[in-house]
């Protein structure tokens, strides 16, 4: 039998309305804040994430679905009879071979869409429309070891606001605004319990003399570490603090702080956004080894987490990354962001599927021979009230279509027959109560929708 490969799973319903529910309640929030939909490719070019997201971060060293991508696939040539025509043609081949090697290209499936999105801000100019408030929402792959929340293709509602200095992106008042539609989103959603943590990871000025401070406390102790550590300590020491192995942590815990660190700017920027946060009343905690997984970030670096996830708690991720437009090639062009794991969100939700899904008003069943002529009629008029409506089919025997109306929560059986047709009346019975009325073709859809929000 043929699986779902490693890491993915089928979405069905009736989880798929609590999807639907969460993406329909998140573009209301994003309207009230006017960001605008973006949707980039699925796949990118592999430079992108290794200079976007960083060679030496997890996801790039580890995680990512990588391909070669030769344009086209052609024939070698090599099953053809040898004969007089045998070499020529396969010289052309090879020739043809060649020029398709030239031009593969190294492809990679998304493992996050920052990077993406600052492309098509660089590709498109975005610029010219000054500060873009920009969302998506959509699959995202990393070859990680599944749990329970961690998937090989999962999910991210995510945001950036990038664009000129000139704009605003720098300001901590979009900082702020970030974390307070956060805020504001999650507690629309009903998920409680959420802590904000929040931290500065200075500029990468200031990370020089982090770094070196990190490098030096390493020194003596990297070589108890792990094999992941013992690099990172000398390519890129602010990623020890992504290091999960048990034994690391006690060493870990001693390193000094970027908090120890920030230069005046970056101190003060933080310190706003703070008391913006603190005038908005959204609480947080300061967290001083909070770094991100990601090598882009600047400043500005957060997670909510909630406590009922297990493990893998942190329910979405963000922050400033006022240097990547640049490092893409791009101007400058600050921006902050963050992405929400959707699964994770789906997860943490009280409620359950079953309480946003709208079951069917009425189950339309057709009673004997030429009755699913009549029956669509009749649907197709009451879907037009907006009510919704399913139907059975004209062999099924009265019974039958009892089950089938009460298999999927209908709150009407609707019974057209023969004489329920030349009466152009029919019997319409409230499967909750057992009561049966008969109504006039005209009549039934108000009576069907007065019930429904009385
Ligand atoms: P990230 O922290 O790598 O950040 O991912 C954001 C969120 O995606 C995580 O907090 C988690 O909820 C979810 N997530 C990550 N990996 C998995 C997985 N394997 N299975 C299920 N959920 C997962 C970013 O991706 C940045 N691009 C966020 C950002 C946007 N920063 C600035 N702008």
């Amino acid at each position: 039998m043929i699986k779902a490969p490693r890491g993915t799973r089928d979405l069905l319903p009736p989880d798929t309305a609590l999807w639907n529910f969460v993406e329909a309640a998140v573009r209301d929030v994003f309207r009230a804040y006017n960001f605008q939909e973006i949707r980039t490719p699925i796949f990118e070019s592999t430079d992108l994430f290794a200079r976007g997201v960083g060679e030496e971060t997890d996801i790039v060293a580890k995680e990512m679905f990588t391909w070669e991508d030769r344009g086209r696939t052609l024939d070698s040539g090599d099953n053809l009879p040898p004969g007089p025509q045998f070499e020529a043609i396969k010289q052309q081949t090879d020739a043809m071979y060649a020029a398709s090697r030239r031009r593969s290209q190294s492809l990679t499936l998304r493992p996050e869409n920052t990077a993406g999105v600052v492309r098509a801000y660089i590709e498109h100019k975005l610029w010219d429309r000054g500060l873009n408030k920009l969302f998506y929402i959509g699959p995202q792959f990393r070859r990680e070891r599944p749990q329970k929340g961690r998937y090989r293709q999962f999910y991210q509602i995510g945001a950036e606001v990038i664009g000129p200095s000139t704009s605003g992106s720098e300001s901590p008042a979009r900082d702020a605004e970030v974390l307070e539609l956060l805020a504001t989103l999650l507690d629309r959603l009903g998920v409680t319990g959420w802590t904000l943590e929040l931290n500065s990871i200075g500029t990468p000025e200031d990370r020089v003399k982090f770094n070196e401070a990190l490098r030096k406390a390493l020194e003596p102790v990297v070589g108890k570490m792990c094999a992941d550590c013992q690099r990172r300590a000398i390519t890129n020491p602010l990623r020890v603090f992504d290091c999960k192995v048990t034994e690391d942590q006690p060493i870990i815990e001693k390193l000094p702080r970027i908090s120890q660190f920030l230069g005046e700017a970056s101190r003060a920027h933080f310190a706003e956004v703070q008391e913006i946060l603190k005038s908005v009343e959204v609480p947080f905690t300061l967290n001083d080894r909070l770094v991100r997984g990601l090598d882009y970030y600047t400043r500005t670096a957060f997670e909510f987490t909630h406590g009922a996830l297990g493990s893998q708690n942190a329910i979405l991720g963000g922050g400033r990354y006022d240097g990547l437009s640049e490092a893409l090639g791009g101007p400058a062009a600050p921006g902050i962001g963050f992405a929400i794991g959707e699964d994770r969100l789906v997860m943490s939700l009280a409620d359950s599927a079953e309480s946003v899904v709208r079951k069917p008003d009425a189950y339309i069943a057709p009673l004997g021979a030429g009755m699913n002529r009549e029956a669509a009629r009749l649907a197709r008029e009451l879907r037009r009230h907006d009510l919704v409506v399913d139907l059975g089919d004209e062999s099924f025997r009265l019974k039958k279509s009892f089950e089938a109306a009460d298999k999927i929560g209908a709150r009407y059986l609707l019974i057209v027959g023969e004489d329920e047709v030349k009466a152009d009346a029919f019997a319409l019975k409230h499967l909750a109560s057992g009561e049966q009325q008969t109504i006039p073709r005209g009549e039934l859809a108000k009576r069907i929708s007065q019930s429904s929000s009385s």
